[in-house]
Order: structure tokens, then C-alpha cells, then sequence
């Protein structure tokens, strides 16, 4: 860093990605929550046939990609804000909604990236921890706050609320809710339906997951259509390049590829997790492609990351106090999965 960063950010500012290994050696990355399987087929030629095309830009507002998430999910393109990411839409809510003072409401645990928002827009980090079960605390819609940050499923530990619940808990938020459903397509059910009756609602999804497309940044957001205005006045002029809206809307026709994907992730989840369940270790109920769980007493959370790494298999650990103790592995495929749990079996002894 240097002596010019702003002061207020600190040395050790900046969202702390997975680990990114720079050689291919044969390195198994269960620590991002990526894709087990590659994008569909089709996405490759979409991508080089818009390539041909790179001295234009691109449509400001993503079309026709726009619409093509509209027509998925039942709602106007005017309802719809796409972005480079649902990392970048993020950025972009609190590009519209939060002044600098002002308090941004969210859960502990949550998505990382929303302090690290937080501290760059010079916010109030209001951070509410979930109940042991992962439910909001009663008082959550409460808090006063100009935007509200709920991350269903929850990261890192899969925690899932029903979205009947997540209604009655947050009926009386104030300011703009903000419900990441990174995770949702491997959930039962979304919040999106339930968007007409909450016009200060952003439902904020991803082509990372579930469609794997994390290599090409794709993400979006639906609600009301005065705050998918607000979103696109701050925007960048371009957020999504060509080749990232051919390839997403390749990815979004291959419906049978995408069941695949998200069948693929519950098989293996439940594999994952049954099996950790089986050697001992305590296992979040997850709705999300990534298992978090706890070894058994006398094995350390830090030990096992380690041990896995010496085996080129990649998990995250985090060290804030309370997740200190766990591990999120991201659900691979059956190879993925055998691997993982060989490493961990010998570790029982
Ligand atoms: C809760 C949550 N939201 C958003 C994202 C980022 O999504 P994208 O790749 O679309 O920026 C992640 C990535 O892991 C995530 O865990």
C-alpha cells in the first residue's frame, strides 16, 4: 500500500479472496464456491462469435441479456439491473443508497464483502449476529439502517430461511433490503416471488454458481423498477462486456445443463456431508454448494485446511471468532468428493 491510500481504509484493507493458485498442478479448488462442472458446451462459440464484435461496446444495460433474465423469472426488463457480478451490484447499492455516516444493516456471519463495502463508502457497519439456527434475531428489521444486507442461503455456513419467514422477519425494514441469493438455485425456493408486494426489495443473484460462470461475471439484481433506475445511475457506463452477455444468455438456454449442475451439487452435498456427519464432525444443514463443518475435538480446523493443502485440495478457513473452528469446503464432483473425504478418513486414524 501506499502512504496515498485513504487513511480511514487501514494497511490491511481490501475483500481476501479464496487462494487463486497460479500453476494447474493438478490443484483441486473446493475454497470459492465454484462450479464442480464446466459451463455449458455452448457457451464457448457464443463467446467467440461475440468476440468478432469487440470494437463496438456493448449495450449499456446488457441487452439482450436483460430480457432474457426478465423472461426467466417472470418480470419486466425495466426490473432488471445486470451487472460484472453480483459482486459489482453490491458495490452498486451501495453506490445509491449509502452516504457516507450513514448505517448499513447486515448479519454476522455474512458475505465478507459487505464490511469491506461498507468501510470504502465510509458507512456504518451495523453487523447483527444470526441466532444459533441461523434465523435474523427478532429485532432485525428494526435497527435503523439505509440499506439492509441478507445473504439466503447464508455464507460461509449454508444456512438456508424459508422465504415465508424471511417476509414476516423483515416486513417492516425500512431503507432498501438487499437479499443475496447467490446460493438460491441450490435452495428450495426463492424470494423473487415475493417481490411485487415489497417495493424496497433488490433480489440479487449470480451466473457464478450455478450456471459456471464465475470466469465471466455475470450477476443481476430484480425489484421494483424505480430502484433498478437508481442502480443504473450509478453504474459503470458498460458493466458487462459483449462476450459476457453472449456467453450468459448461451448459459441460460442450456436449461438441461444447468439441472445438471445443481443436481450434481445436492448429490454431492448430501454425500459430503453425510459422510463428515459419519466420521464425526458437526455439519451445518446446508443449502448452498459448500458444506461448513467442524472436525471432531482434537483435531483442528487449521490442521485439516493444512493436511488437504499438502494434498493440493484447497477449502477455506476463516478466522473470525466463532468460524475459527470450521471449515467450508465447496461441493465438488463424485471424484471431488472421494478425494476430500480420503484425506479426511485417514486423518481419524
Ligand atoms: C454471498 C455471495 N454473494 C455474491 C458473491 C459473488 O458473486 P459474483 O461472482 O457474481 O460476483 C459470492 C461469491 O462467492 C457470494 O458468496
Amino acid at each position: 500500500m501506499s502512504r496515498f491510500l485513504r487513511a480511514s481504509l487501514g494497511a490491511d484493507f481490501g475483500y481476501m479472496p479464496g487462494e487463486q493458485p497460479s500453476d494447474d498442478g493438478g490443484w483441486l479448488k473446493l475454497n470459492s464456491n465454484e462450479s464442480p462442472l464446466p459451463p455449458s458446451s455452448t457457451v464457448a462459440a457464443a463467446v467467440a462469435g461475440a468476440a468478432a464484435e469487440l470494437a463496438r461496446y456493448p449495450s449499456p444495460v446488457a441487452e439482450p441479456l436483460r430480457s432474457a433474465l426478465a423472461r426467466l423469472h417472470v418480470v419486466d426488463p425495466e426490473q432488471v439491473f445486470v451487472a460484472n457480478g453480483a459482486d459489482q451490484v453490491l458495490d452498486c447499492c451501495f453506490r445509491a443508497y449509502a452516504s457516507p455516516g450513514d448505517t448499513v444493516v447486515r448479519t454476522e456471519p455474512g458475505y465478507s464483502l459487505i464490511p469491506v463495502l461498507a468501510a470504502l463508502f465510509s458507512a456504518n457497519d451495523h453487523a447483527v449476529a444470526v441466532e444459533p439456527d441461523g434465523s435474523l434475531p427478532a429485532d432485525f428489521a428494526l435497527r435503523p439502517g439505509v440499506l439492509r444486507v441478507v445473504v439466503n442461503p447464508n455464507s460461509p455456513t449454508g444456512r438456508w430461511i424459508e422465504p415465508a419467514t424471511l417476509e414476516a422477519q423483515l416486513w417492516e425494514a425500512g431503507g432498501i433490503v438487499a437479499i443475496d441469493e447467490a446460493y438460491s438455485d441450490f435452495a428450495p425456493a426463492s424470494c423473487v416471488p415475493l417481490l411485487p408486494a415489497h417495493p424496497n426489495w433488490l433480489v440479487i443473484r449470480t451466473l457464478s454458481k450455478s450456471h459456471a460462470l464465475a470466469g465471466l461475471r455475470v450477476g443481476y439484481a430484480l425489484g421494483d423498477r424505480p430502484l433498478i433506475a437508481d442502480l443504473n445511475a450509478v453504474r459503470d457506463s458498460y458493466p458487462v462486456d459483449r462476450c459476457a452477455i453472449a456467453g450468459a444468455m448461451a448459459a441460460l438456454e442450456d436449461r438441461a445443463h444447468h439441472r445438471l449442475i445443481v443436481s450434481t451439487v445436492l448429490r454431492e452435498r448430501a454425500r459430503l456431508s453425510d459422510r463428515l456427519d459419519a466420521l464425526g464432525w458437526r455439519v451445518e444443514p446446508s443449502h448452498a454448494n459448500f458444506v461448513f463443518a467442524s472436525p471432531p475435538p482434537g483435531i483442528s480446523a487449521v490442521a485439516v485446511a493444512a493436511r488437504l493443502r499438502d494434498e493440493r485440495i484447497l477449502v477455506r478457513h476463516f478466522t473470525a471468532p466463532g468460524l475459527d473452528g470450521f471449515l467450508r469446503i465447496t461441493v465438488g464432483d463424485e471424484r471431488a468428493t472421494d478425494r476430500v473425504l480420503a484425506v479426511i478418513a485417514a486423518l481419524n486414524g
